[in-house]
């Protein structure tokens, strides 16, 4: 089967290396890839947001299925356009994109299924004073988030009332994160532990992955400035068999199946990003496909054929498929660039790729080849440094092991990846 993964991130390279393992694979695209995915697949030069530009490589090279990693082509109607075409995909329609793409839709989807999550009101440009009348009935702090895609950076915790108003205003009148502020939802604050927890759904059985943790600061001990993910671990401890199972009880299942009834069916990955909260997992959001960094520590530990699972899921086969994990534990551990969540700075060379010890697996993120320094970084957040261990301490380990091999000028990275579990 000839196969094209959509994206060019950590995530991508991950799910590249894991499907190389495939014996169904014939040949490997990635569009548009980093200096990581050339070495397993053939890079394309196409935007993971041009859709008919994909649409048009997938005809002309006989691709028969496409792996859509970003949200940005989900929402953008991708999957529909090549299903359009006759391409299978692995990802939802853009109807059921939703579920990440309007903060708004998801709230309401979980409060007609009686989903746990933070109480809350959707409110447009014209609603600016009902705004900051709802947030005086509530106890602070207060949460505000765009309802919209607005790459992790819409969502403003506030922890005055003189802040909130200005975010209400920053939002909806200013415009801070253009239309994806048409509408607000403000919501109440939740106290707890997050969790990530992905799972593959062909739109009808739900099937959790093992869960993970992010961490989306900066700086050591959470501080400092949200940004894409510093780092993952899994399993994360915090997400005992029990809490998964309520929460694909209470969570997943609900909302899968409500997809479903509303004509909008769900199939690819449901990402719950939850909050432990003394009454239990509540949701903070959903995105609508696997997480980055959370796939670089999870993938590691599936046993299938990751294509299997994919086509299960795309077939509405996935009940036939036995999804099964290694026991142990894996880590990936960001480097970043200078700069970075705010403007990174690019072109520094990377030295120490080929010297990283056994086990060890770097997968990139935002990197690209270059003929004369070897690799080159291009991104924020340039590369995950992964590996497993049969405890969380030795992947921690053998993960820092690898970090401390690689350099690049300006090169960030946390040094507490995992060490709330430890
Ligand atoms: P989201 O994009 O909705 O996941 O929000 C980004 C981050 O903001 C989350 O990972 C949480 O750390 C934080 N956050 C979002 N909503 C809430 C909430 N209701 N209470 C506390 N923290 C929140
Ligand atoms: N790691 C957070 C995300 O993928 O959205």
């Amino acid at each position: 089967m000839n196969v094209l993964i959509v994206g060019g991130g950590g995530r991508e390279h991950a799910l590249a290396w894991k499907l190389k393992q495939s014996p169904k694979l014939q040949r490997l695209y990635c569009a548009p890839g980093n200096a990581g995915t050339a070495g397993l697949a053939e890079n394309v030069a196409i935007g993971a947001d041009d859709v008919p530009a994909l649409v048009a490589f997938c005809q002309d090279h006989a691709v028969e299925y496409v792996v859509v990693g970003p949200e940005l082509p989900l929402t953008l109607g991708l999957t529909d356009a090549l299903a359009a075409a006759g391409i299978q995909a692995f990802g939802p329609t853009k109807e059921a994109a939703r579920l990440e793409g309007s903060k708004a839709f998801a709230k309401d989807l979980m409060r007609r299924c009686g989903v746990p999550t933070a109480k809350y009101k959707v409110f447009r440009a014209s609603e600016l004073q009902e705004a900051k009348a709802f947030a005086r009935e509530m106890p602070g702090p207060w949460v505000v988030k765009a309802d919209g895609l607005a790459a992790g950076k819409g969502v403003l915790i506030c922890t005055t009332l003189e802040e909130t108003d200005e975010a209400i205003r920053l939002v909806l009148e200013n415009k801070a994160f253009g239309d994806a502020g048409d509408a607000l939802v403000l919501e109440e604050y939740l106290e707890g532990e997050e969790l990530s927890l992905m799972a593959f759904t062909d739109g009808r059985c739900v099937v959790p992955m093992i869960p993970s943790q992010d961490h989306k600061r900066i700086f050591d001990g959470d501080k400092g400035p949200n940004t894409g993910g510093m780092g993952a671990y899994a399993p994360a401890p915090a997400g005992t068999p029990a809490l998964v199972a309520r929460a694909q009880k209470e969570i997943l299942k609900p909302v899968v199946a409500a997809m479903a009834a509303e004509g909008r069916p769900f199939q690819g990955v449901l990402y719950a990003g939850l909050m432990l909260t003394a009454k239990g997992p509540m949701v903070l959001e959903f995105n609508a496909r696997f997480g980055d960094p959370e796939t670089e520590a999870v993938l590691p530990l599936l046993e299938n054929d990751l294509l299997d699972i994919l086509l299960a899921c795309s077939a509405g086969e996935l009940e036939n498929v036995p999804v099964r994990w290694r026991s142990g534990s894996c880590v990936t551990v960001v480097m970043a660039a200078a700069g970075y969540p705010g403007d990174p700075r690019k072109g520094d060379a990377i030295s120490g790729l080929a010297d990283v010890p056994d086990g060890v697996t770097v997968f990139h993120c935002g990197t690209s080849p270059d003929a004369s320094a070897g690799t080159l970084t291009s991104g924020g957040r340039v590369l995950s440094v992964t590996a497993c261990g049969d405890t969380l301490r030795d992947a921690v380990d053998l993960a820092y092991q690898g970090v401390g091999s690689i350099h690049f000028d300006g090169c960030q990275f946390r040094r507490d990846i995992a060490a709330r579990a430890l």
